[in-house]
């Protein structure tokens, strides 16, 4: 009989529950259960020899076989030619990620449960859990490719946890920017299905992907790199962290959207399946919301570092970029002066300055004895969008967005920092939006913004702490910049 991983976690959890019973009272079965997702950090030298074992294996099976490497990375996406490319017609799950919708979170803890299961069955561990990329944390050394992920040889053959596509820097030890991983704006939200879906995928999730780069900066590629899977992982945690925080998943099946959310299937590939023998499956979004009780997970840790602030490492590198480009820059800063803005970001930061192709209509006039006072109603939010973007669709940076950066540049940043403009798996030819609402509102507050026409925008160029360079850099065109409010 084949031994699944199944098989191995009943026996296995047997013997913990008994020998739990026997020691302590058990509060919740559901909760003994469970496998538990550990920081990457934490791993034993013999848990990372099981992940790359049982990558290992996986990537030594056809690419046919739904339990391989690459069959499992193309159910995400695949490429249109070259290694293991798209199959038409495919097999029948194949390129069905979802992304920029309301399913991004759900969907992909769904796939990580099943990819999950298999890289345990082939690691050989019957208590594997996917370890999670854990650096949403100010302090560099979190944000640097855990060391096993950079070597490029493992007992003298390829290290299986080594690509060598990544950006040059994060293979040599270079870290992600703080605005890369900070994911403060995205669990302030409240609403799952409006904003904080959507925000978290943005940041940190797309600008991690952008950053990296190489496989993990194509959509079609990116779940080739077992980086991909520790990323998703702490991106699942990040979901779990705002759950606990006390925000809620869609519940009302009275409500269409939330409808659709819990019910809508995805299929994927279940080695448990058909009595172990392995089949497609389906899952819905009702049935991933709680990870301990219907999935058997947990992780080993619900805490975030969230003190930006009190690293001054973060926000240095911008400022670096913005020094060197100033100086070059200094008379050009209006260039952009016609209606309709075209242009391409690339390598260097670029600066818009008003006007734009409509005035923003977001204050409100007051008129005081002294001069006019604008306010914003906390009814109104703004938004920055790029028009028409097309972008290559290899992305390896990412771009830092300022409001109104004043000269001589202030020693810190942040307050002038509305937010990333990352594209992974962004619909070519669509309009890129984001609410600068908190930006421009605090601005007001602090009698820095005091006149509508008198607002400049700054896209800094950005990929790892410290880079101020980009050598071919990928590059974004868009056919307008506008500010409006709703
Ligand atoms: Cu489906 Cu991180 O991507």
């Amino acid at each position: 009989m084949r031994i699944t991983l199944k098989t191995f976690r009943v026996v296995f959890l047997a013997a913990l529950l008994a020998a739990s019973l026997v020691l302590l009272p058990v509060a919740n079965p559901a909760y003994a259960q469970s496998l538990v997702r550990k920081d990457f950090t934490t791993l034993s030298p013999s848990e990372i020899e099981d992940l790359k074992q049982g990558i290992e294996v996986m990537q030594s099976l056809p690419a046919d076989d739904p339990t391989s490497w690459l069959y499992q990375a193309n159910i995400h996406g695949c490429p249109n030619s070259g290694d293991a490319p798209c199959l038409n017609p495919g097999p029948i799950v194949q390129a069905t990620c979802q992304h920029g919708s309301f399913f991004f979170l759900s969907w992909h803890r769904m796939y990580l449960y099943y990819f999950e299961k298999i890289l345990g069955a082939a690691s050989g561990n019957p208590n594997f859990a996917l370890p999670y990329w854990n650096y949403t944390y100010p302090n560099r050394d979190r944000r640097q490719l855990p060391a096993a992920f950079r070597e490029p040889l493992w007992n003298n053959k390829p290290n299986p946890l080594y690509i060598e596509e990544r950006n040059d820097g994060f293979n040599d030890g270079g870290a992600l920017t703080c605005t890369a991983v900070d994911p403060r704006r995205a669990l302030r939200e409240t609403d799952f299905l409006t904003s904080f879906n959507r925000l978290l995928e943005s940041t940190p999730h797309n600008v991690v992907h952008s950053s990296i780069g190489g496989w993990m900066g194509q959509v079609s590629l990116a779940a080739r790199d077992p980086i991909f899977w520790l990323h998703h992982a702490n991106i699942d945690r990040l979901w779990d962290i705002w759950i606990r925080e006390g925000n809620s998943n869609p519940t009302d099946p009275d409500n269409p959207e939330d409808r659709t959310w819990l019910e809508t299937e995805f299929w994927f590939y279940d080695i448990d399946a058909n009595d172990g023998e392995g089949d497609f499956v389906t899952l819905t979004g009702a049935e991933v919301v709680d990870t301990a009780v219907q999935l058997g997970y947990l992780y080993d840790s619900y805490e975030t570092d969230q003190d930006f602030a009190s690293n001054p490492e973060c926000g240095d590198t911008t400022r670096r970029i913005l020094t060197n480009f100033r100086k070059e820059e200094r008379n050009r800063l209006s260039l952009f002066s016609s209606t309709l803005v075209t242009d391409t970001l690339s390598g260097s930061p670029k600066v818009f300055s008003r006007p734009f192709s409509s005035k923003p209509p977001f204050f409100n006039q007051r008129r005081s004895n002294v001069e006019p006072k604008f306010t914003l109603s906390s009814a109104t939010s703004e938004f920055l969008t790029l028009e028409g973007v097309e972008y290559d669709p290899e992305q390896n940076l990412f771009y830092e967005v300022y409001l109104n950066l004043p000269t001589p540049l202030p020693a810190n940043l942040n307050p002038y920092y509305a937010g990333n403009i990352a594209l992974f798996a962004f619909p070519q030819g669509g309009d890129y939006t984001l609410n600068i609402s908190d930006t421009v509102r605090d601005e007001i507050a602090r009698g820095e913004l005091t006149n509508p026409d008198d607002i400049s925008v700054t896209f800094v160029p950005a990929a790892l702490q410290g880079q101020t360079v980009f050598d071919d850099p990928s590059s974004i065109r868009f056919k307008n910049l506008r500010i409006t409010a709703q």
